[in-house]
């Protein structure tokens, strides 16, 4: 039952909780794993332009459709979209954007959580000092040698999936503001800590010129990827935004609100790459390193300065932390819909949900040892194949979910709230529900995301398959 001021899954005691909550989503393995690696894949500069430009044209306005159409509802999304589509005199299907966006968060989560595995396993290595004066070589064979092993990867998969579901079932509302409040300063504390030894690399210089200088004949590469990615980063097109909405208080504002969540996401990913990179380049490493970089080049950095040991462990603790955050988000919209539907306990639907998500998070395990050969999308000699064995081209499994949520589902997803935002629900109560401190600024962000938004995705979508 839609109501104005509550949800039955519990209310934000403030507006900043609501800015922890979502930043806790947004700041995650999106800013420190996948954003350098991803620059560095996509040749840096032009990439992180596009990046920019997303971010600020398409992804915050997509992230304000959402609070809002969340805060309005007060409900999961699947249905907060439903009942304010009735109410709007629209389609009830328009719920089924929402139920998307569900499904992408949860296989998302699937390979979230074995990445974030990855982290736990070095909160171990930097605890026993195993990267004590290592150097490029060392780095990779560990890292190598973790990928490896199957058993290794379902514990850590395995024992983060399950804290995550403990904190899901206890609530959103209860217990996440303590620790965000201490974690999340720590981990900027500590990319500047980072960022301080890289300096002293010599190959800072370098690093800078990797990530923004551009070439603008690079840009067409990474349009789609750099457009997937800032919607990966602010956690936007799967409803998590959208649920923690719904749990935001009647009166604060919206736009000033959101764009604080969009601004720090943003400098911690730009910061994450510039302390990297010089990480990179002085231990002789390639940019283009792949899902691997963060995971080879920070012990490097770590084991090699004064008290590096520590603060490598507190650095994958805060990881970790990060990570949680942000899976938490992925795992609530779906919770909260079935508690909504079935009435049963948070407890018993979280425990179903991510067990099915544990199910296919051991694909993404195995894809990198036992299934590294299975490969799917792969064009070769003689034709286009869905699925084929070769060790040749095509994308793993794991490759191949994070494709289909980042290109595909998120954007899709973002471009349907986006458009409901701006065309369904009603100027004045997109108005009212931003409440913008400035008076000119409501035209612009109700343009952007009436048109500037949903245009711009498609555009880079059609482009995609003209390619
Ligand atoms: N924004 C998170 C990150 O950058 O790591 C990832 C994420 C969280 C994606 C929540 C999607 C989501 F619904
Ligand atoms: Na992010």
């Amino acid at each position: 039952m839609a109501n104005d001021s509550v949800s039955i899954h519990g209310i934000w005691a403030s507006r900043w909780i609501f800015i922890l909550a979502a930043t806790g989503s947004a700041v995650g393995l999106g800013n420190i794993w996948k954003f350098p690696y991803m620059a560095g894949v996509y040749g840096g500069g032009a990439f992180v332009l596009v990046y920019l430009i997303c971010i600020a044209m398409i992804g915050v306005p997509i992230m304000l459709a959402e609070t809002v159409i969340g805060r309005r509802g007060r409900q999961s999304p699947v249905n907060a979209m439903r009942s304010l589509a009735l109410q709007s005199g629209a389609s009830p299907r328009w719920s089924l954007a929402a139920l998307m966006g569900m499904v992408t968060g949860l296989l998302i989560l699937s390979f979230y959580s074995v990445v974030a595995g990855w982290s736990l396993d070095y909160i171990i290595g930097m605890g026993r000092g195993e990267f004590a004066g290592i150097d490029g070589a060392g780095a990779g064979a560990r890292f190598g040698a973790l990928t490896a092993d199957p058993w290794r990867l379902t514990l850590w998969h395995s024992l983060f999936l399950l804290v995550t579901a403990f904190i899901i079932a206890r609530g959103v509302v209860a217990g996440l503001e303590r620790s965000l409040r201490i974690m999340m300063p720590m981990l900027f504390v500590l990319l500047l800590v980072l960022l301080g030894y890289s300096l002293t690399t010599g190959h800072f210089g370098d690093g800078l010129k990797f990530l923004f200088h551009f070439d603008l004949a690079e840009v067409p590469d990474g349009i789609l990827a750099a457009m997937g990615h800032a919607f990966f980063t602010l956690s936007v097109g799967v409803g998590s935004i959208m649920v923690f909405g719904a749990y935001m208080p009647k009166k604060s504002s919206i736009g000033a609100t959101v764009m604080t969540v969009g601004l720090l996401d943003t400098v911690v990913a730009l910061t994450a790459g510039m302390a990297l990179f010089p990480i990179v380049f002085a231990a002789g490493l390639e940019p283009g390193g792949g899902p691997g970089l963060m995971f080879v080049t920070l012990p490097i950095a770590f084991g090699n300065i004064a008290l590096g040991q520590l603060f490598g462990l507190l650095f994958f603790i805060l990881v970790a932390v990060a990570a949680w955050s942000s899976a938490i988000s992925m795992l609530e919209p779906a919770v909260a819909y079935w508690v909504e539907r079935s009435g049963r306990s948070r407890a018993l639907v979280t425990g179903v949900i991510a067990a099915l998500c544990w199910v296919v998070g051991m694909g993404t395990v195995l894809s990198f040892n036992v299934l590294a050969d299975a490969r799917f999308f792969v064009s070769d000699a003689d034709g286009w194949h869905l699925f084929r064995w070769t060790t040749e081209g095509g994308k793993t499994l794991f490759d191949s979910i994070d494709y289909l949520t980042s290109r595909i589902m998120l954007p899709l997803g973002g471009l349907l709230f986006a458009v409901f935002a701006g065309w369904v629900m009603g100027r004045d109560v997109v108005r009212a529900e931003l409440s913008l401190r400035h008076p000119w600024m409501f035209p612009v962000i109700y343009w952007l995301l009436r048109v500037v938004a949903p245009v711009g995705v498609t555009i880079v979508f059609v482009a995609e398959l003209l390619k």
